[in-house]
């Protein structure tokens, strides 16, 4: 069983909520992305409920599902933001987050990003390097402000996950280097445009165990007393993201509250607020790819395809990390076949499935691959001509189209001959 159980077989048809998956096909077509509004809603709930003893503000990490309306969704829960890009921040601002309510993150700022973040006024600007914390000063002065600042430190901490997505440790381009601290803090006391406010880290994405993030913030903590003993005011404690989900039954996640259980013993006395900022474990498995079987074919060895109409560019998270998600049909079928599921793309990498037991569907006939909430439809893209879906919210019975598919007009609408 997935985290979400939003996603279930009313009678031998596969739902979303109260919406029928088959259904939803023929209304919008596919490949298309079916969201759960009240999984988006359930499991900031559980978020929310784990930490419920430590003060902190979640703010949910766009990057994982920047559709406005899932924004909305969080932010009308009370959620803030964390945006890695001017055009992260364009669309938090758009779905209605309060400036003060986003923190801005990356590691390769432009001057335009961050004189926008400054404008806009978020509530802190990231900082991970010496250089950037001399360009935020030099932005601010032009503009006549005064940045509220974090610093990203590098806790040198490799969390056990897939090599693409662990950000804590000294080889990654991530955050700044502790041995450079010392330096940092001197010059931050030079910058006139700077007000340090926060320390904060991301250690890596998909984490099962919580101890890696003991041992990070371990390291924060220590950098605290020695900034506060430096007479830095430290108003937030940033932890990250990367908490856990569930994609293949046979590894489910670490539940929520054995991070908390962890962390808020060591977060509580500090009397600062902490941030959080989950992405995946917001949305990974509120939605799912629908998608049709176009052509089944084997081949001379027997090996078996289901040709779909969704590829790796609606969902590279296999041929990107190597990752699971699980294939369900949309009718019901006791039987399964061992076969591969792949997309339309001219490359050997367009897989969703490979050698696995999936349901014994007919062309024709549709799939839903489940787990598509998180870096997913954001990591979309038009290779082979291909168009971006369309994506819908579900919420009971209610059907609302968050996203049109894209058109061949849209693909050539910024070329110029
Ligand atoms: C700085 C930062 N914060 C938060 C996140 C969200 O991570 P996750 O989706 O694993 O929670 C990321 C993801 O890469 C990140 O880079």
């Amino acid at each position: 069983m997935l985290d979400s159980n939003l996603f279930h077989y009313n009678g031998t048809t596969l739902s979303c909520d109260e919406a029928s998956l088959a259904e939803l096909a023929r209304t919008f077509g596919t490949p298309l992305f079916v969201t759960s509004a009240k999984s988006l809603i359930d499991s900031y709930r559980v978020f929310e409920l784990a930490f419920d003893a430590l003060p902190h503000f979640t703010c949910y990490s766009v990057k994982a599902n920047f559709n406005l309306s899932i924004i909305k969704t969080f932010a009308e829960l009370g959620c803030g933001c964390d945006v890695n890009s001017g055009g992260e921040l364009f669309r938090a601002l758009q779905a209605g987050v309060s400036p003060n309510r986003i923190i801005f993150a990356g590691v390769g700022k432009k001057p335009e990003e961050i004189a926008y973040a400054l404008e806009s006024g978020v509530l802190m600007l990231k900082a991970e390097s010496l250089s950037e914390l001399k360009a935020i000063n030099q932005i601010a002065g032009e503009h006549g402000k005064t940045a509220s600042v974090a610093i990203r430190i590098n806790p040198n901490v490799t969390a056990e996950t897939h090599p693409y997505i662990t950000t804590g440790d000294s080889k990654e381009k991530f955050g700044i280097d502790e041995a450079e601290l010392p330096e940092v803090f001197a010059l931050i006391r030079q910058l006139q445009n700077i007000r340090l406010i926060g320390l904060d880290m991301h250690i890596g994405s998909q984490i099962f165990d919580p101890e890696y993030y003991v041992a990070a913030t371990e390291k924060l903590l220590t950098i605290l007393n020695a900034s506060k003993a430096l007479g830095f005011v430290i108003e937030f404690l940033d932890i990250g993201g990367g908490f856990p989900v569930t994609y293949d039954p046979l590894k489910p996640a670490t539940p929520i509250r054995h991070f908390a259980e962890k962390l808020i013993p060591m977060l509580l006395p500090t009397g600062v607020k902490v941030i959080f900022e989950p992405g995946r474990f917001l949305v990974a498995n509120a939605s799912v790819l629908l998608t049709k079987i176009l052509y089944k074919k084997r081949n001379h060895t027997g090996k078996e395809f289901f040709v779909v109409d969704a590829g790796m560019t609606e969902l590279i998270r296999p041929a990107l990390y190597q990752s699971h998600h699980e294939i369900q049909s949309v009718t019901r079928h006791e039987n399964t076949i061992i076969a591969d599921v792949v997309g339309p793309v001219c490359e050997s990498s367009d897989f969703f499935a490979r050698h696995r037991a999936v349901p014994d569907a007919q062309e024709g006939e549709l799939l839903a691959v489940m787990s598509s909430g998180a870096y997913a439809a954001v990591m979309s893209s038009n290779y082979n001509g291909r168009l971006r879906p369309a994506e819908v919210l579900v919420n009971g019975s209610e059907v609302k189209l968050v996203r049109k598919r894209e058109t061949y007009e849209q693909l050539v609408q910024n070329e110029l001959v």
